[in-house]
């Protein structure tokens, strides 16, 4: 693959991989050329439990998407979640000449104090977002290149993962044939397609609910404040699909993707489901109304303990443009309904669509925010190698990966 014209997204999920390719487009940002997809059978909750499977599913998402897009994937960017993520704001100082104006070279010194908080030694940073700068008494500053002061300070958030799972990861991607170009946290990726500039100033919580993971970020005044992974996610409601309709998981699975609702539909009254029980292949068929009694409490209970997080984070309060829910669990119907009963705030499914050309209509689902996330971090690296736009936080990671 000719590295300057495609980009390459893998997000490594417990229910999915996918793998996502892209060249830039002709009118939008990106045209997504190649997609390939593999049930996940080596991810729990996010973490790596068997790598064999793991790299065997990565590479048949690969093939599947080199196929569409006649190209060979040499490197990609890849995805990371599950509970072990931990996230921390920190802060650095350095006194500047005054006469001089503010140049890059200060800005990675500022940056660089910030990463000198103490950190287990079992982990290592994964991501390094600048929130803000401020100079002498000027605070709120986006960009302090080009102006000139005393003392600048720093304000940063940091993701840090375990070292073993990031080595673990590496270790499955490599396997598939396919270097690392860089690990990028699953909500970071996310945000990246599904959150709009207004929102992130005003403040918005991010909410990703996979099948084995819930993860969460912050954003206000433009940065992201605070992100954190728990174990929840929609896995909880097939296996509630399961015991309460006597079936079976795969059969669960099939009904809530087929007519999970979390709230009692409009024409509930002519709406039945028919499926399989596990006693036998005794077909059974029930109202809806029955599968809504089953989920309705259960997306009550998931979305009472992310409202609670939240809370313990102080950012409750602070989501002035509401929670957009995203990643699979938000295709049941009605989710964001129950989701503003509970929050007593806006909320909106996130999923891909901006700014896409080639397979846009396939992506546009939430299960696809990180995979075209991804790609549009990918695609910055891009420009930024080819010199069309400064090179931002992305070259930082790259310089952490570079140590492995
Ligand atoms: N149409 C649908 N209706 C209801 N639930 C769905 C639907 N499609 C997918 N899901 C659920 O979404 C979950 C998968 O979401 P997603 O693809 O975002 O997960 P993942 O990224 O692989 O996993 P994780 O983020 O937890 O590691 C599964 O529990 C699946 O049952
Ligand atoms: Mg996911």
């Amino acid at each position: 693959m000719p590295r300057d014209d495609y980009f390459v997204g893998i997000d490594v999920g417990t229910d999915k991989i996918v793998c996502l390719i892209g060249k830039m487009g002709e009118i939008e940002e990106i045209n997504i050329v190649g997609m390939g997809k593999a049930p996940s059978r080596g991810v729990k909750a996010g973490s790596i439990v068997d790598l064999d499977a793991v790299s065997e599913d990565i590479m048949i998402a690969i093939n599947e998407a080199e196929m569409m897009a006649s190209v060979k994937v040499e490197e990609a960017l890849v995805s990371i979640s599950g509970a072990q993520i931990k996230s921390v704001n920190s802060s650095g100082t350095i006194t500047v000449s005054g006469k001089e104006k503010i140049t890059e070279n200060e800005i990675e010194k500022v940056l660089q104090q910030t990463r000198e908080f103490s950190m287990p030694k079992d982990r290592d940073i994964l991501h390094l977002v600048p929130q803000e700068y401020k100079l002498d008494s000027q605070e709120g500053i986006v960009n302090p290149i080009g102006m000139s002061g005393h003392k600048l300070d720093g304000k940063v958030h940091i993701i840090t993962a375990l070292k073993a799972s990031i080595n673990n990861l590496m270790t499955c991607v490599n396997k598939a044939g396919v270097e690392v170009k860089g690990i990028v946290p699953s909500f970071i990726a996310a945000a990246e397609t599904i959150l709009n500039h207004d929102e992130k100033e005003l403040g918005v919580g991010l909410i990703d609910i996979g099948k084995g993971t819930t993860d969460m970020a912050f954003y206000e005044n433009g940065s992201i404040w605070n992100s954190f992974v728990i174990p929840v996610g929609g896995y909880y409601f097939t296996s509630d699909i399961a015991i309460g309709l006597m079936t079976s998981i795969g059969e669960a699975e099939k009904i809530k993707r087929k007519d999970g609702t979390v709230i009692v539909p409009e024409d509930s009254a002519n709406r039945t489901i028919t499926f399989s029980t596990s006693k036998g292949d005794k077909e059974k068929t029930i109202p809806i109304d029955i599968l809504v009694d089953i989920l309705n409490p259960r997306a009550k209970e998931i979305l009472g303990i992310i409202k609670d997080s939240l809370k313990q984070q102080n950012v409750f309060d602070r989501m002035n443009s509401g929670i957009v829910i995203t990643g699979g669990t938000a295709n049941l119907q009605g989710f964001t309904d129950v989701a503003e009963e509970i929050f007593g705030i806006p909320a909106r499914v996130g999923k891909p669509g901006k700014n896409l050309e080639g397979l846009a209509e396939r992506v546009s689902h939430p299960e696809y925010s990180v995979a075209v996330g991804l790609l549009f971090m990918a695609s910055r690296e891009e420009n930024g190698r080819r010199g069309f736009k400064k090179k931002g936080v992305w070259g930082i990671l790259k310089g952490l990966i570079d140590k492995f």
